[in-house]
């Protein structure tokens, strides 16, 4: 079966390199020439753990390769997945589908052969039909079959989530597309992976709403976490003591700075629009988004009260960047919202980060990068950890001490000890952990 993935991003190089790995052969397609320059020549665009490895023996072995010729990838494939992307349309809130469409249409166009193709993209609820209207207009001449396949893979976890994942959904209308999908697929019905069939409708609305739910659960616990402040509890045992519940579950419930990343952010808000225009608003998810905007916001003025106020003058050591950590991903990090908001309250920010290439291109200039934790750390007045790299966790308190100018430290993602914390007389403060 030859399969072509159009998208060489973090959905398009991921999965293409899995379904390699599972036997398929599989041709990446992206209009980005350098990134298949890289790909080729064994570089990989982004930072995502084990994607080397497995490029590199896909590629070796004749399974998987890169190209810019869509034409080339799609003459004679069986099915041809869409993975690009569908970023906020300015404006409006809307998913921006243009590059969907676009695609969808070239793949018609350069098609020779029936073939099923299936949106891995993340698109709002009807999509499907306007892309089987576009490839009919197309190609009239051929029967190419749509379906839809959403991803629901973790940036920093994405090999693992697609070769072990809780479950596939596979959006169909016809025995066709069916059989291919689950050919694709067959080696998670071998590790009983349960894969659910439904319409093209609810396949992608199956897809906003999982990470709507998921963007309210954060926003629910951080919430709380507030008010644990405010009252003494601790978030983590509440979350805990909740979690355990099985009909709440315990993922999903750590307290931080507000979700980002590439996708909860802009599809709650394309959930949103949706069923606003549908006459049915979403509100709990309209609150969600409003929730988690002004939270990322209030994390600076957190971190200026921490300071006594002011940070005019002062300089703050930022451990972490990227939206989460095992990624270089810097799409609607709070980062992007705290360090401006620092900086044009004067102060000098000194910033350390794993994986810091698309950090460095969107945070203001005036921004310092050290090459190391604690060369940022080095003499600074103040820390705030934002993202919870490993690497900060192993740092004990008497180093942070000795290294610092002064006492205080934030850390919104609550990875160090309070206790251990305040022995060494530091000024710290975290989420939700009554202090
Ligand atoms: P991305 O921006 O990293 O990659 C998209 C790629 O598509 C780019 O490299 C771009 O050059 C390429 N492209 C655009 N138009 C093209 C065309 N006509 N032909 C060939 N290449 C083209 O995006 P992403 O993060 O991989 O996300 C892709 C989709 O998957 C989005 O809808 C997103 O919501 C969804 N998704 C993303 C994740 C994630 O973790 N990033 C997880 C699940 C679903
Ligand atoms: C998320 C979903 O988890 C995936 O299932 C989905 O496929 C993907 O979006 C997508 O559609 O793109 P991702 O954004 O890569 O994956 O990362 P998450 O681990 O979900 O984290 C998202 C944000 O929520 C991060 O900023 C993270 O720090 C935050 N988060 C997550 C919390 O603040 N608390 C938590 O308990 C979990």
């Amino acid at each position: 079966m030859k399969v072509a993935m159009i998208g060489a991003g973090y959905v398009g190089l991921v999965s293409g390199a899995c379904f390699a790995e599972f036997g398929t052969d599989v041709h990446i397609v992206d209009t980005d020439a350098s990134k298949i320059e890289a790909l080729r020549a064994g570089r990989m665009p982004i930072y995502e753990p084990g994607l080397e490895r497995l490029v590199e023996e896909n590629a070796r072995d004749g399974r998987l390769s890169f190209t810019t010729d869509l034409k080339a990838a799609v003459r004679g494939a069986d099915a041809v997945f869409l993975a690009v992307g569908t970023p906020t349309r300015r404006g409006d809130g809307h998913a921006d589908l243009t590059y969907v469409f676009a695609a969808a249409e070239q793949v018609a166009l350069a098609a020779d052969k029936p073939l099923v193709l299936i949106t891995k993209s993340t698109v709002p609820v009807g999509t499907g039909r306007q892309v089987k209207a576009i490839v009919r207009a197309a190609r009239p001449d051929l029967a190419i079959e749509v379906a839809s396949n959403p991803e629901f893979l973790r940036e920093g976890n994405a090999i693992g989530d697609f070769m072990r994942p809780d479950r596939v959904v596979v959006g169909v209308d016809s025995d066709r597309a069916l059989a291919v999908l689950k050919r694709l697929y067959r080696p998670l019905y071998l590790i009983e992976t349960p894969v659910l069939a439904t319409s093209i409708e609810t396949a992608e609305l199956i897809k906003y709403a999982s990470n709507a739910f998921l963007a309210v659960k954060i926003t629910f616990i951080n919430q709380m976490a507030d008010l644990c402040e405010k009252t003494g509890a601790n978030v983590h045992d509440v979350a805990r003591g909740m979690g355990l519940d099985g009909r709440i579950g315990r993922k999903f419930l750590h307290a931080g700075p507000g979700y980002g990343g590439s996708c909860f952010p802009k599809d709650t808000l394309a959930l949103a629009r949706t069923a606003q225009e549908m006459g049915v608003p979403a509100t709990l998810v309209e609150q969600t988004i409003a929730a988690n905007d002004a939270r990322k916001a209030q994390m600076a003025e957190r971190v200026i009260a921490a300071c006594g106020g002011s940070v005019a003058g002062k300089t703050i050591a930022v451990l972490g960047l990227t939206f989460k950590p095992e990624t270089d991903d810097m799409r609607d990090a709070p980062s992007l919202v705290i360090l401006p908001a620092l900086v044009a309250a004067g102060a000098t920010l000194r910033a350390y980060d794993p994986q810091p290439a698309h950090a460095r291109q969107m945070l203001p200039a005036a921004v310092q990068f050290a090459d190391s934790a604690m060369d940022a750390v080095r003499d600074a007045d103040a820390l705030v950890l934002i993202t919870e790299w490993n690497e900060f966790r192993a740092i004990p308190p008497e180093k942070l001490k000795a290294a610092m100018a002064g006492r205080v430290i934030v850390d919104l993602r609550n990875v160090w000890d309070p206790v251990a914390m305040r022995e060494q007389g530091l000024d710290y403060s975290s989420i939700g952990r009554g202090e």
